[in-house]
């Protein structure tokens, strides 16, 4: 292989016999934006800190810019840039103080750290609160301040965990947008996040996990092509949808006429029924329902989403987490690097 990140066979077991990853390989070629997705407990966060060299892995291989994760793990940490799913950010320091010491740590120094920390303040909109003391900053701005700090040495390879979990639509849309900037500058992405709808349009490539294995790995579109169906919603009229008959009327009609339907399973408003080009079929439907006497009350066609792909392969749909209070401390609790 030859990608910027190439992992081949790799294992985690940890220490009370958790089987965390058991044996995944992939590549990703340099300038990827690359998407890492699964469900909770997935194996996402280990696979990122073995790749980072924060975590031994138990067998396999892993390389990172064709250095091998544990001989040379001290070259690879200074070409990285690693954001940790939990926030690591120095509470006593400024803002502006916990990224002029991260760039120190990472042998910068004088006007050009002062630049880059100005200028990643920005992207980050914490330049009013740069010189506060991190410990007073809110969940999201511990969270962006932490993105920030691992951009301070232009890494030439990101390592995101969740980055924008738990922010704000604002503040997560531009981070988002910085990082499809930084991508196209030709740094190479590699992310785990919930939002699908953020790696479909950004990521080129992604790979699905579930209990630590890869499930399935590909563009956002062949992954969505492989459903091979459209969606068509039918809303029925309720009052007569189950105890009318109607449900298993309209049913039938579909069964009987189109033979290009895949599947049919009942829904909150009706029927879903799955179909190649489904919105060809909708004028057809519409006719079949009506010489039927079937009143509808919707129809509604949509093309296969990257839910629809995580759900066929996980068999769970991804959950973004609702940041209550509670969480939101324990997810940003206080840690010193
Ligand atoms: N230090 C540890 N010791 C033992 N088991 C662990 C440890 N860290 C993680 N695990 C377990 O390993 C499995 C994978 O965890 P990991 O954190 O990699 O999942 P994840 O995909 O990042 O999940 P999430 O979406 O919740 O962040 C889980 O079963 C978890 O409980
Ligand atoms: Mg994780």
């Amino acid at each position: 292989m030859t990608g910027i990140i190439d992992v081949s066979q790799l294992v985690k077991t940890y220490g009370d016999g958790t089987k965390a990853v058991k044996g995944i390989s992939f590549s990703v070629p340099e300038g990827e934006f690359f998407g890492f997705l699964g469900p909770n407990g997935a194996g996402k966060s280990t696979t990122i800190k073995i790749l980072t060299t924060l975590l031994r892995k138990t067998s396999g291989s892993a390389s990172v810019a064709g250095l091998d994760v544990e001989s040379d793990a001290a070259k690879i940490r200074k070409i990285i840039g690693v954001q940790n799913q939990d926030t690591t950010v120095d509470e006593d320091l400024t803002g502006r103080e916990n990224m002029l010491l991260q760039g120190e740590l990472q042998q910068m120094h004088g006007q050009a750290l002062r630049d880059r920390v100005d200028e990643l303040l920005k992207v980050v909109d914490l330049v009013d609160a740069a010189d506060k003391r991190a410990g007073f900053y809110s969940g999201g701005m511990k969270k962006r301040l932490d993105l920030a700090t691992t951009l301070v040495h232009n890494p030439k390879i990101l390592f995101l965990d969740e980055p924008t979990t738990g922010l704000d639509p604002q503040s997560r849309a531009s981070i988002w947008a910085y990082l499809k900037q930084l991508n196209e500058q030709g740094i190479t992405i590699f992310i785990t996040t919930q939002y699908l709808e953020e790696v479909d349009r950004l990521c080129r490539r992604l790979a699905i996990v579930d209990l630590g294995e890869i499930v399935a790995q590909g563009t956002p579109s062949e992954l969505k092509q492989e459903i091979g169906a459209d969606s068509i919603s039918l809303g029925l009229e309720s009052s007569t949808m189950n105890t009318g008959g109607t449900r298993e009327k309209a049913k039938q009609v579909l069964e009987t006429k189109f033979d290009q339907i895949s599947d049919i399973v009942n829904s909150d408003i009706g029927l879903t029924v799955y179909a190649k080009n489904g919105s060809f079929l909708v004028p057809e439907i519409v006719r079949a329902f009506d010489e039927a006497g079937i009143k509808l009350s919707s129809i509604t066609v949509s093309s296969p989403t990257l839910d629809d792909v995580f759900l066929k392969h996980t068999g769970k749909r991804i959950r973004v987490e609702e940041v209550t209070s509670a969480n939101y401390r324990s997810m940003f609790s206080r840690r010193r690097r």
